[in-house]
């Protein structure tokens, strides 16, 4: 049984870019897919930083700017660090008019402190809770609106395409017994706003569901992709064996915690003189190199004079979860794959290559956070950009919705793996990509990854829509990894350890690429 919808827009994804996207396309009629209810289990959601804006005195756009700059590693695009930083007043002012209460002191914002950012700039809800809150919000607001129609439990399979075109998208009800339960979105204008690739890596602080469809269903509609090969670590996942990994927020560092081994020696120092403070791509090498020497790994909260509770509720549930009392013990950390600088390669619009096809958020690769982000600027990125697609939208004349084409040669002929089998290949490919394309590769551990890769693709057979998107990002990424011949950012390579000049530019492709090569090396024809 096939439904199709039809609207103006259709929007995948209900973390923060999807709803804001939704919230500024007003009055327009929009389609919001979701894979679960409204809100749910989106990265935006379970975000503890909260969002880097330049609200105080001593602080301004040029600052914020200058910061993101020289975290981003020399590949951001100025153009869109500028617009963020310059945006990110006007995203606090609309926030506080629908309702979203920041924390403040004394009627002044508590702003955070995070790594690399030269002024406490980052605005937080309720501690630790900032995306929670944020989602609540934009939910309540988008329902008052009233011009969104709202669609449940769907995993969105494949955009459908024809001459660069984008007609449409293709998914499943999820949550459906029938297996044969196809949903079928016709419009002019698709947005991409599903979130990152967290959970293609063993070690994540991401939730489960993001691995990264929007990035594999772009490149299969022939999207130009961009700088896959950045993956940022978070240096301080909690280490108790759970998954996802509970983030500890760098705000707890902010705070004055150190990062220690088990003689009790703040190492990180030896990375670097910031120590605990030192962009995230340090300190995790720094924890990840520890770790390979065989030492212990922990966050020492032990000496601080705040309420930790109050401070970092979220953390704190997670610690007591674990039995840990942050005022007495040490907390076991690991670094765990938190954000994807890369993704679809957009405009300044969120335009992507393909006509009709946006992307906001994670997904997309604006440029405005180079090699390395600057924490609490995807928050900010992901309010800007998903404003300025409505925007663009929004000034163009409503276009006509182009029919859905062949939609049969969407519908999978065979019957896939099963959940249980697909399981067994998704940790082993999760763990691949820990292990070889971690926050250390090499030629040796990004070919090997590759070699895994096709075994699984082998022995998996019939690959389960999950697992096959799966797939297509970790070859994306490492195929990605493989171009770039030097180490910048979150992008080390111990066989090229330092920067190579010449390489200073992002790295753009297509799938066709990747296809090209596995068929040179390993004779795989696609
Ligand atoms: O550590 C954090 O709270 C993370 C913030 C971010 O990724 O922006």
């Amino acid at each position: 049984m096939e439904s199709i919808y039809k609207s103006d827009v259709v929007i995948v994804g209900s973390g923060i870019s999807g709803l804001m996207t939704a919230i500024s396309l007003y009055p327009r009629k929009v389609t919001l897919v979701t894979k679960r209810k409204l809100g749910e289990m989106s990265s935006s959601a379970w975000a503890q930083g909260g969002i880097a804006a330049a609200v105080t005195k001593e602080d301004s756009p040029e600052l914020h700017f200058k910061d993101t700059l020289k975290a981003s590693s020399g590949l951001s695009d100025e153009l869109a660090v500028k617009t963020i930083t310059n945006d990110a007043k006007d995203i606090v002012n609309f926030l506080e008019s629908i309702g979203v209460q920041f924390d403040k002191f004394n009627g002044e914002f508590s702003l955070s402190k995070e790594a690399a950012h030269s002024h406490r700039r980052v605005l937080k809800i309720n501690g630790d809770q900032s995306g929670k809150y944020l989602v609540e919000f934009l939910m309540k607001h988008l329902k008052k609106q009233g011009h969104a129609t709202i669609v449940e439990d769907v995993s969105v399979d494949h955009i459908i395409h024809k001459e660069n075109v984008c007609h449409g998208i293709m998914g499943h009800i999820h949550k459906s017994e029938v297996v044969d339960n196809f949903v079928f979105f016709q419009s002019p204008n698709v947005i991409l706003a599903t979130g990152g690739i967290g959970s293609i890596y063993a070690h994540t602080t991401n939730p489960r569901d993001v691995y990264g469809e929007a990035v594999a269903m772009a490149a299969q509609a022939g999207a130009e992709l961009v700088d896959l090969e950045f993956v940022q670590f978070h240096p301080t996942a909690l280490d108790v064996g759970l998954d996802p990994a509970p983030l500890l927020t760098e705000a707890i560092r902010g705070e004055g915690a150190f990062i220690v081994d088990e003689n009790n020696k703040r190492f990180v120092f030896d990375s670097d003189k910031l120590g605990e403070l030192a962009p995230r791509d340090v300190v995790s090498r720094a924890i990840h190199q520890h770790k390979l020497n065989g030492h212990s790994t922990f966050l020492d909260c032990r000496h601080f004079k705040i309420n930790f509770k109050k401070m970092f509720p979220t953390a704190s549930y997670y610690l007591e979860k674990s039995s840990i009392n942050p005022d007495q013990d040490l907390i076991p950390i690991i670094p765990a794959a938190h954000y994807h600088m890369g993704g679809i390669k957009v405009d300044i619009d969120g335009k992507t290559s393909v006509e009709g096809l946006w992307a906001c958020g994670e997904c997309s690769s604006t440029g405005a956070h180079g090699a390395n982000r600057l924490a609490s600027n995807s928050l900010l990125e992901a309010f800007v950009y998903a404003k300025r697609i409505a925007n663009k939208i929004n000034s163009e004349p409503l276009k006509q919705s182009h029919k859905l084409i062949n939609i049969e040669n969407y519908i999978p002929k065979e019957k896939t793996i099963s959940k249980i089998r697909a399981k067994k290949y998704i940790w082993q490919l999760r763990s691949a990509m820990n292990k070889l394309v971690g926050v250390e590769r090499n030629q040796k551990t990004l070919e090997q990854a590759f070699v895994e890769f096709l075994r699984i693709e082998r022995e998996a057979e019939n690959l389960s829509a999950k697992l096959k998107d799966m797939l297509i990002v970790s070859k994306l990424i490492t195929y990605a990894a493989l171009q770039r011949k030097e180490s910048r950012g979150t992008h080390y390579r111990s066989d090229y350890p330092n920067k190579n000049d010449a390489t200073q530019k992002r790295n753009i492709f297509k799938l066709k690429n990747l296809n090209d090569y596995l068929n040179e090396e390993f004779k795989i024809a696609n």
